[in-house]
């Protein structure tokens, strides 16, 4: 029998006040060595998973570069497909399989520019992707394990809809600060503790000046 979605694993670094990229938008917390864990990590799960305004933002590559290993697919939450033709992980959707998962809002015009390049696009949700749905979708692909990496909205859907399975958090020795800087989680938020996603401390990593922390 076929599992109804991925096991998904959300993943990030933040500075220690809980920021994942400055006022600005720079996003370079991890060490080297922080950045081969993840890479290990990637070379483990069948997909990655990223918001539109990180491919925005920190126009990732989403592979596996720092060790040896397979790169997994890759899948960019972009409800109007206004993903830039320009960015890596359209030039490099040749080599590396790529989904762009789209709503119906996404216009004709946005999906024909997409069209013109080797990758899949997947309409699912009316306004916004819609997450329970394509990850429906991932399991009838194979995808039994999916690594969210970001951003903070996007984080916080899964983690309001009870999507995630496994939490791994580097805390690195920065105060970032900003009010406007993105937060581990974002979104409306949790009114109350209670209602919030209790989790389980599985792990603590030092990795020199970090900490990695392992919930479930
Ligand atoms: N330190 C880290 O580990 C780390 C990791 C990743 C990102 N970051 C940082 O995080 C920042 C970006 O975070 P962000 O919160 O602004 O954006 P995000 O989570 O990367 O992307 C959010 C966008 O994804 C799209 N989306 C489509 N369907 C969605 C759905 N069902 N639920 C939620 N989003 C959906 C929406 O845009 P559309 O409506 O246009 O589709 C939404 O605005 C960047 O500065 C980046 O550097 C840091």
């Amino acid at each position: 029998m076929e599992k109804s979605r991925p096991r998904v694993i959300l993943s990030a670094a933040m500075s220690l006040d809980g920021k994942i990229a400055t006022k600005t938008g720079d996003s370079e917390l991890s060490s080297k060595q922080d950045k081969v864990r993840i890479h290990i990590l990637r070379s483990k799960v069948d997909a990655i998973l990223v918001g539109s305004n990180t491919v925005k933002r920190d126009d990732p590559l989403l592979t596996v570069r720092y060790v040896k290993g397979k790169n997994p697919l890759r899948i960019v939450l972009d409800s109007k497909a206004t993903i830039n033709q320009k960015s890596q992980i359209i030039r490099t959707c040749k080599k590396i399989p790529t989904i762009v998962a789209v709503s119906k809002k996404a216009s004709r015009q946005n999906i024909s520019k997409l069209k013109k390049h080797p990758l899949e696009i997947m309409v699912i949700g009316k306004n916004r992707v819609n997450i329970k749905s394509l990850l429906k979708s991932l399991s009838k692909k194979k995808i039994k394990t999916l690594l969210v990496e970001g951003g903070g909205t996007v984080n916080w859907e899964f983690i309001k809809l009870g999507l995630v399975d496994e939490l791994i958090v580097t805390i690195t020795p920065y105060l970032v600060g900003g009010q406007n800087a993105i937060t581990l989680v974002e979104g409306e938020g949790f009114s109350h503790i209670h209602k919030s996603t209790k989790l389980k401390l599985k792990k603590i990593c030092q990795l020199g000046n970090e900490i990695v922390l392992h919930y479930s």
